[in-house]
């Protein structure tokens, strides 16, 4: 049975008004989802319902709880990784009536602890990034799973991880990371810009003329590739699909495998959902000064644990580690190797996560009022609701496009053909 929520768990009350500060100039910047709230606000469709949401607690989260909220929720936040939850944010979710259990910078068992508080609450749907709540809902809090009418997947790591669960899986999870509103402006333009902002500002030095090794060609790949080059860099990409491969190729960047690329980095990124992608004896070819930042959903993809092994550290500015390698070479890991662009930054920027959380906000929507007909697996995002997000913000932008007159659609739809011939 549901009992009463615990009271909040954060780092600082008193930080509301700056957090509310940071929600107000994203929230001013995300016209897509604003209107989404207002729409929530007359209609309530998430009335009575209890939503956790464990996703990177900052400005842009914290406004799509506040839109849950506003559909009539009683919403839940937690982290969904230690660095990036922004302690102000989290003062001013909880101002604002929202549940929050998170801090940055946690234990590691107080950063578990804070998903199993989350899930105490039982809730009724759920938005994961990365899969940690529903890998918890499959394993040991199985007694949570009763509620769980559905939830919406934000990241590729978190589809893999569905898919691994695969026929286990409880109820339907949208898989929002496959809508081609979030893939093709969120991994790409979102992780292009927000790694450079964040290795920009944590080490203070140009890109220009430098080589960066861009690992991994996925959507995230292609973003981080394509504005180290607009930034003047040398780019070098290492991959393991032939056709991503291929296709770096063809997009103008050198291809190799890592074994030749870490002589020619000056500076690497991690972006696979893979691990071990960067191993200790990657590391010994590295010239000396190399810098390793990664912006994979996990700190796994660089191997800093075997790093630490082997090599003396010293904290050389703020989220920069310098690691003096046995052969005498240092190499500068970034944010300890978690994902650099929220670890070390403020995450995608706010137009683009105006798409991103508007589509989590209509999954979460679709999931609740069609849960009892939809199957207990992986659910793909209609394609009316990636068009109707698409359609809003080009509106919001001011472009109008073309629509099929009549006779289109009917060549389209195969009339016309016979009479071409
Ligand atoms: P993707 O599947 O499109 O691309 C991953 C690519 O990495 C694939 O082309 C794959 O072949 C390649 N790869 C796998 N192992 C490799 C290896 N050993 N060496 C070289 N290449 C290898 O995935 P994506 O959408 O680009 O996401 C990548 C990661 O980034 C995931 O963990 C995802 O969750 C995360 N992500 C992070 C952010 C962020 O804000 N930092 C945003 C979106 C996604
Ligand atoms: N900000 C909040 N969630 C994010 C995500 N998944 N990727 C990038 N920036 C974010």
């Amino acid at each position: 049975m549901r009992t009463l929520l615990a009271k909040s768990d954060i780092r600082d009350a008193s930080l509301a008004d700056a957090g509310m500060r940071k929600i107000e100039w994203a929230s001013a910047h995300m016209p897509v989802l604003r209107h989404i709230h207002d729409q929530f606000q007359q209609s309530k469709p998430f009335s009575g319902m209890r939503v956790a949401i464990s996703l990177h607690l900052e400005a842009k989260t914290a406004y799509l709880g506040l839109v849950i909220q506003a559909g009539g929720a009683q919403v839940i936040m937690t982290g969904s990784n230690p660095l990036s939850t922004q302690d102000d944010v989290c003062a001013a979710l909880v101002a604002s009536g929202v549940v929050v259990y998170a801090m940055h910078n946690p234990t590691e068992q107080q950063y578990i602890a804070s998903h199993h508080r989350a899930l105490d609450a039982y809730p009724d749907l759920i938005i994961d990034d990365g899969g940690d709540l529903v890998a918890l809902l499959h394993t040991t809090r199985t007694d949570a799973l009763a509620h769980v009418r559905g939830g919406a997947e934000e990241t590729t790591t978190g589809m893999m991880r569905l898919r691994a669960l695969g026929k286990q899986l409880r109820f339907p999870m949208v898989a929002v990371n496959d809508a081609q509103c979030k893939y093709l402006f969120d991994n790409r333009y979102g992780t292009g810009q927000s790694v450079f902002d964040a290795i920009n500002r944590t080490t203070n030095l140009v890109i220009s003329g430098k080589t960066v090794v861009v690992v991994g060609y996925g959507w995230c790949g292609k973003g981080v590739a394509m504005r180290a080059s607009g930034l003047g860099a040398h780019v070098i990409v290492t991959e393991i699909d032939p056709i991503k491969a291929i296709e770096a190729v063809m997009d103008g960047y050198a291809v190799m495998p890592m074994s030749d690329a870490v002589a020619q980095g000056d500076v690497f990124v991690t972006v696979t959902g893979n691990r071990d992608v960067i191993t200790t004896a990657h590391m010994m070819g590295m010239k000396h000064g190399a810098i390793l930042a990664n912006a994979g959903h996990f700190d796994i993809e660089i191997d800093v644990a075997s790093l630490r092994t082997i090599a003396s550290v010293r904290t050389v500015r703020p989220l920069i580690d310098a690691y003096t390698l046995p052969n005498g070479k240092v190499v500068y890991v970034l944010a300890d190797g978690r994902l650099v662009n929220l670890a070390a930054g403020d995450g995608h920027p706010v137009e683009i996560m105006d798409m991103t959380f508007a589509l989590q906000a209509l999954a979460l929507q679709y999931v609740h009022e069609a849960h009892a007909a939809l199957p207990r697996e992986i659910v793909a995002l209609p394609r009316a609701v990636d068009e109707r997000v698409a359609r809003y913000k080009l509106s919001t932008l001011g472009i109008a496009i073309d629509a099929l007159t009549d006779v289109q659609k009917a060549y389209y739809a195969g009339a016309l053909h016979d009479a071409c011939q």
